[in-house]
């Protein structure tokens, strides 16, 4: 069977037992601040897991792009070593939400494996959790397998999605890939899963039945469900009858075509690692590019960045020293665009992302390289072999080398690296990571079995403020601290559920609600509104005046003036996401927004920054198509029809099977949820603010609507006309007029200048003449006024010439800073051992300050103004005590 022959016979078996095939989501979790990238099946499914989200369907079957490189679940490492472990890989799953249990899920399995699929049931082996009688129990009713088969096991089957969130025991297959292939077994009878690589594990299923909380406790959930998971490249290397995944057709063009572009033939031994681990590599930054993470320095751009530099410098073991790695993307996606469709009109803007990445990071390697033998070097003089953590940390944090890299180097020239302080450095960071992620929002933990058991009692709620701006609605809960309570009174903060509500939870950028909730008992202020999942909407609350209590009817009503204000915004961020395409190109895509009252701010893929003409273009689009006044059209949709109309979609949105889409003339089409003006006139005027990058191939656009962008343009005119009549010139005139008054105060400061050291130089004669005879040559040591080191260097040089043998130390203040220049005759130099250096180093400690130089000149600073007088009374004491050493 071909691998895309498994796929579909996998999905085709679930479908055929009333599983909704659904698709892929992106690698970026959706609403997930616990999770980096999408690491298992059933992220998308959290919400239903967690009972604060609801799906139309009970049965579910899909292969999921997964990402296992950060976080909880994290293979890094053994890609390429290991013949079964990635970064990305694809994994099916199917799934019951509170409907089959156990028994199904075994008995599913058993017969997709050993009877569709053939594999012969005395290569299978099953485990199961430690304490699961009753798992264990169903295997042996379900299935042909014999007790001997059956291993329990502790930590292995217990699954968890992450330090927090829905987990459970599970029960494993495995297939033996025979003792002739791993001999030292061969008289072990313990053997079997999880005691040697010859017991491949392929599908863990899952018996989801627990919340881990952030303080570590399992809370039950509402319901218990099934999620399962199958290794697909696994699975195919198994029904392929190969050893390793590498084997398969998923990765042999691969290696094939990197065979070809290195001019290095591939080996499925310790020669063919490179090759390995590039066509593991180019998988994940392909799909993971193509979902919207670009390279940077932060979170996820992060864990990508350092993944194409490690395959740059697999790159390098072939030889390879210029960029060739774009070149495979469309590889990857002829093998399995198909699949995953949402890749394919982004291969241009992937291969160019990961072109620009390599062509940069080979620049990287030659500084890195650069920066190691420095430190080398002075490790050398400082007679050590051991590079600091530090530095091997800093190497990898700044240049991207991996630990190893810079191991194997420093090895080549005899040193060794400190790998426990680059580890602590490691540690360092990954903190600080784990908190910038925690600081994001998301339902808080402790109140998710409350918004679970609101959802169970009271289903979603309704949101109708699409059309309506005000309503009568019932209170379904009150929730304090993370607990319904029974009331509220004046001055309380409350979280308020209602079971319909105009008001707009926080989503896809646009900032929710404000408004009141009120009846004849009580008057509420809604500072804000949320949607902890995408079925619930929660109004967070101040009471004004009386008391509230649950079951109660109430008014909600949103404040219209701002609505309509941000109303006017979101339009306004459809207009610019269009008119960046229409100007910059089609590869522009919205990697994030913020949508609020007066203003927007809109980030999105582009290489390089946008220029002043070009943001001058797309302002003058959508102020023509706001003067056009076309009319919206919003109407839902399957979200196939959605995308043959070429709706625009977010990277990162999750959406379900019926889309909202948002059309604008005919020239912007978007799945969005959220609320917009009727016509584009309404936004009356928009004002693009300029531009920024946010990271590697994200730049950032920012604009004015509304009054907001009415009042700052008055408020520039005015100042304009201001500053035009400060300087008495029209306001075409100003920026010469301005130019002009630069260069005649440049011009002035000069002559100042002048004037200063002509002034000193006045002082010479004086200063010369208060020269202090040490045995037979004269010291001038003074504090000198209005100057500054250049002038003090020109004083020095004069003296010198003027004593034409001595010593000259002088100082000069300007505000808590002392400039001090020494310069020494080179007859006292040569013949008497004086070092204006020595001389001055002394002087400036005495204004607790540092000098140095050469022996004829030195200078220093010292930061004690009032130390001066005594440092320079100084220094025919410090000059004598030179002699005589
Ligand atoms: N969620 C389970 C896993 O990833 C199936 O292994």
């Amino acid at each position: 069977m071909t691998s895309d022959e498994i796929r579909d016979s996998f999905l085709e078996y679930f479908r055929k037992h009333g599983h909704a095939i659904v698709p892929s989501a992106s690698l970026i979790p959706a609403d997930d601040p616990t999770l980096l990238f999408t690491n298992a099946g059933m992220n998308q499914f959290k919400d239903v897991f967690l009972g604060i989200g609801q799906r139309e369907y009970t049965r579910a079957v899909d292969t999921q792009k997964c990402l296992r490189v950060s976080g909880k679940h994290n293979d890094l490492e053994e890609v390429g070593y290991s013949p079964s472990h990635h970064t990305f890989f694809e994994m099916l799953g199917n799934w019951s939400f509170g409907d089959y249990y156990k028994q199904e899920a075994i008995a599913f399995a058993w017969e997709l494996v050993t009877e569709l699929w053939q594999i012969p049931k005395e290569r299978l082996w099953a485990t199961v959790y430690l304490e699961d009688d009753e798992a264990e129990k169903l295997w042996l009713q379900e299935t042909d397998l014999p007790l001997s088969r059956i291993r329990r096991c502790d930590k292995d089957n217990f699954w968890e999605m992450g330090e927090t969130g829905p987990c459970g025991p599970c029960s494993e297959l495995f297939v033996d890939m025979g003792v002739e292939a791993y001999p030292e077994t061969a008289n072990d009878p313990d053997a079997g899963p999880n005691t040697s690589d010859r017991f491949l594990e392929f599908w863990n299923l899952v018996f989801i039945q627990y919340n881990r909380n952030e303080n570590g406790t399992l809370e039950p959930l509402p319901a218990t469900h099934v999620d399962t998971g199958m290794g697909f490249e696994r699975i195919t290397s198994i029904l392929q009858g190969v050893d390793s995944n590498y084997k398969t057709d998923l990765f042999t063009p691969l290696l094939t075509t990197i065979a070809d572009l290195t001019d290095t033939a591939y080996f499925d031994d310790e020669r063919g690692l490179p090759h390995r681990v590039i066509a593991d590599h180019i998988r994940c930054l392909t799909f993971a590019i193509g979902d919207g993470v670009m390279p940077s320095n932060e979170g996820r751009g992060y864990v990508i960045r350092r993944i194409l530099r490690r395959a740059v410098l697999y790159g390098k073991k072939l030889e390879m020293n210029e960029a060739f790695i774009y070149r495979l993307v469309d590889n990857v996606i002829g093998l399995l665009g198909d699949v995953f469709p949402d890749v394919l009109p982004r291969r241009e803007f992937i291969t160019r992302t990961i072109l620009g990445e390599e062509n940069r990071f080979h620049q990287t390697i030659e500084r890195g390289l650069e920066r190691l033998d420095q430190s080398f070097d002075t490790l050398k003089e400082k007679e050590s072999t051991q590079l600091d953590g530090k530095r091997a940390f800093e190497l990898y944090d700044t240049f991207g080398f991996p630990l190893d890299l810079t191991e194997m180097l420093a090895r080549e020239r005899g040193f060794t690296v400190d790998d426990v302080g680059f580890e602590q450095n490691m540690e360092e960071q990954r903190a600080r990571g784990r908190a910038a992620w925690e600081a994001k929002g998301g339902a808080k933990d402790e109140e998710i079995s409350v918004y679970a058991e609101v959802l169970k009692e009271h289903g979603e709620t309704e949101f109708v403020g699409y059309t309506q701006n005000n309503i009568d609605a019932e209170i379904v809960a009150l929730i304090a601290d993370a607990e319904s309570v029974a009331s509220a009174q004046a001055e309380d903060e409350v979280f308020v559920l209602l079971n319909r509500t105009p008001f707009y939870g926080e989503s896809g950028g646009q900032v929710g609600d404000v408004g009141t909730i009120e009846n004849q008992n009580a008057k509420l202020v809604v500072q804000d509104t949320r949607k902890p999942s995408p079925d619930l909407i929660v109004h967070k609350c101040k009471v004004l005046a009386g008391e509230i209590t649950p079951y109660t009817s109430v008014h909600a009503k949103i404040d219209t003036a701002r609505r309509k204000a941000v109303a006017v915004s979101h339009t306004a961020t459809h207009l610019l996401h269009s008119g960046l395409r229409e100007v910059l190109g089609t590869h522009v895509g919205q990697a994030g927004s913020l949508v609020e009252a007066g203003r927007l701010r809109f980030d999105f893929s582009h290489y390089e920054s946008v220029s002043v003409e070009a943001l001058r273009d797309i302002e003058a689009f959508v102020n023509e198509k706001i003067r056009g006044n076309d009319v919206l059209s919003i109407s839902e949709m399957s979200l196939d029809d959605a995308k043959a109309k070429g709706a625009l979609a977010f990277f990162g949105d999750k959406y379900s099977d019926i889309v909202r889409v948002v059309q604008t003339g005919d020239y912007s089409v978007e799945l969005c949820g959220g609320t917009h003006v009727d016509a584009t006139g309404e936004l009356g005027f928009v004002k693009l603010m300029g531009e920024s990058s946010i990271a590697a191939g994200v730049r950032r656009v920012e604009a004015l609507t509304g009054n907001t962008a009415v009042t700052t343009i008055q408020e520039d005119t005015a100042l304009l006309s201001s500053a035009a009549g400060l300087l008495k010139a029209p306001k075409t005139d100003l920026l010469e007029r301005i130019e002009r008054l630069l260069q005649e105060q440049r011009e002035l400061e000069q002559q100042l200048q002048q004037l200063k050291s002509q002034h000193a130089l006045g002082n010479v004669d004086a200063l010369a003449k208060d020269a202090t005879p040490v045995e037979d040559f004269r010291v001038v040591a003074s504090c000198v006024a209005d100057t500054d080191r250049d002038g003090l260097r020109r004083l020095v040089d004069e003296l010198k010439n003027r004593l034409e043998s001595g010593v000259v130390a002088l100082a000069a203040v300007a505000g808590n800073e002392v400039a001090f220049v020494v310069g020494v005759t080179s007859d006292l130099v040569k013949h008497r051992g004086l070092h204006a250096g020595t001389i001055i180093s002394e002087l400036t400690q005495l204004a607790d300050g540092r000098g140095g130089g050469r022996p004829e000149l030195a200078q220093g600073g010292g930061k004690n103004p009032s130390k001066v007088n005594a440092a320079i009374d100084a220094t025919g004491e410090i000059v004598k005590k030179q002699l005589q050493t």
